[in-house]
C-alpha cells in the first residue's frame, strides 16, 4: 500500500507540468498570426498584393492571349456535347470568291438550266479528290439554294465559318479529337481564351489529303519531294 503514495505524487507533478506548458504555448505567437491582431499571413498577403476580379475569373492568373488576337477573326464553336467552350478561326474572309451570291443570285438548278452543257465550267479549277463521286458531289457540302452557305447531309444550313460541322458528319472521330485538342493546332498561346485552327485552315476541302512530305535535307543529302 505505501508504495502507491510516491506514484500518486509523480502523477500530480506531471499534471502540473502539462498545465504549465499549455500556458506557455498559448502565450507564444505563431509566425502565421500577427501577434495580438489575430490576422493570418494569407490575409496580409491578399491585402498587400490583391488579385483583381479579372484574375479571379481566369483561376488566379491574369494571363490572356487577347492582345495576340487583335488581327484575327474568331467564332465560338457550336459543338453539341463537348465540355468547355472554345473558339476557332473564321473562314469567310479567306474565301476569294465570297460572296458567291454575286453570281449565284438564283438557285443552282435555275442557273445551270439556263446554260448549255457545252459551256466551259465556271469552277474548272476545282479538281475534286476527296471521296468517291457516288458518295460526294458539290452539293453534298454546298447549299444549292443559297451558295453563300454550306449544308449538312440532311439539308441544314451551315455558315462557312462553321465548316467543321460539315466535316464532322463523316469524320466524327477526328472532329472529337479536334474539339479535345488532339488534332489540329492551337492559335497564339496556351493562356485563355482557347482558339484553334479551323479544319479548312489546314485542309483544302476539295483535296483534303496531305502530300507525303520529306525533309529537305536528310543524312543522304537533298531529297526530291514525293519520291521514294
Ligand atoms: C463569277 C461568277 C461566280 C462566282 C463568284 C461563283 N460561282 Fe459558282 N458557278 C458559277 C456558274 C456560272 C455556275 C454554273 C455553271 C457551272 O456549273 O459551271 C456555277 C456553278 C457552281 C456549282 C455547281 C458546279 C457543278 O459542277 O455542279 C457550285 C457548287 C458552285 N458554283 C459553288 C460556288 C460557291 C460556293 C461560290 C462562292 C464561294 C461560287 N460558286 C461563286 C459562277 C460563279
Ligand atoms: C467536302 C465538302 C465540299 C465539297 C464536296 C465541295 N466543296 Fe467547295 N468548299 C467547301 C468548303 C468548306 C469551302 C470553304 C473553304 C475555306 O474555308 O476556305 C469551299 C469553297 C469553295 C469555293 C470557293 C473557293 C474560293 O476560295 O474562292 C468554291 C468556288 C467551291 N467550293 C466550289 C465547289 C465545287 C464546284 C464543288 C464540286 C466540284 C465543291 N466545291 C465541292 C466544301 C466542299
Ligand atoms: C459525306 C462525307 C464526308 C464529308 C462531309 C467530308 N469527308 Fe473527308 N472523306 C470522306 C471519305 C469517304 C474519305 C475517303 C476516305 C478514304 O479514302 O479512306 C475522306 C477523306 C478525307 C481526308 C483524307 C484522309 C486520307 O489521309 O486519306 C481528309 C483529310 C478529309 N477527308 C478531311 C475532310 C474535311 C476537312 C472535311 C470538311 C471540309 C471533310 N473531309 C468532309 C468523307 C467525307
Ligand atoms: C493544324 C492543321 C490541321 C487542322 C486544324 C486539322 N487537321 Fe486534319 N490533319 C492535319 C495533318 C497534318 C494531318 C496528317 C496528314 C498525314 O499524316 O498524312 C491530318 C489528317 C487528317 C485526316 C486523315 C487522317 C486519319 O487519321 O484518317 C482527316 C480525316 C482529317 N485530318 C480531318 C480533319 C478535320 C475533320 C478537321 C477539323 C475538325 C481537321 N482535320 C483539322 C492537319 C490539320
Amino acid at each position: 500500500m505505501s508504495l502507491q503514495y510516491p506514484k500518486l505524487g509523480v502523477v500530480t507533478l506531471l499534471c502540473l507540468l502539462i498545465t504549465l506548458l499549455a500556458g506557455c504555448a498559448a502565450a507564444w505567437s505563431s509566425p502565421f498570426t500577427e501577434g495580438g491582431h489575430g490576422e493570418s499571413l494569407l490575409d496580409r498577403l491578399q491585402e498587400e498584393a490583391p488579385l483583381g476580379d479579372e484574375a479571379a475569373e481566369h483561376g488566379a492568373t491574369s494571363l490572356t492571349i487577347d492582345a495576340l488576337l487583335t488581327d484575327v477573326e474568331t467564332v465560338a464553336v457550336e459543338t453539341g456535347a463537348q465540355g468547355t467552350p472554345f473558339q476557332t478561326l473564321a473562314r469567310t474572309g479567306h474565301i476569294t470568291q465570297y460572296p458567291c451570291s454575286s453570281c449565284h443570285s438564283e438557285p443552282l438548278a435555275d442557273l445551270q438550266s439556263a446554260l448549255s452543257t457545252t459551256d466551259p465550267k465556271a469552277h474548272w479549277s476545282i479538281d475534286m479528290a476527296h471521296a468517291d463521286r457516288s458518295v460526294m458531289q458539290c452539293t453534298t457540302c454546298h447549299n444549292p439554294e443559297n451558295l453563300d452557305t454550306l449544308q449538312t447531309l440532311t439539308g441544314s444550313k451551315v455558315e462557312f465559318d462553321h465548316s467543321y460541322q460539315v466535316c464532322a458528319q463523316c469524320h466524327s472521330g477526328l472532329a472529337e479529337d479536334w474539339a479535345g485538342g488532339a488534332h489540329g493546332k492551337r492559335v497564339a498561346g496556351w493562356a485563355p481564351p482557347r482558339v484553334v485552327n479551323n479544319c479548312t485552315d489546314c485542309h483544302n476541302p476539295h483535296q483534303p489529303a496531305w502530300d507525303i512530305r520529306w525533309p529537305a535535307v536528310t543524312s543522304g543529302g537533298a531529297k526530291e519531294q514525293g519520291t521514294q
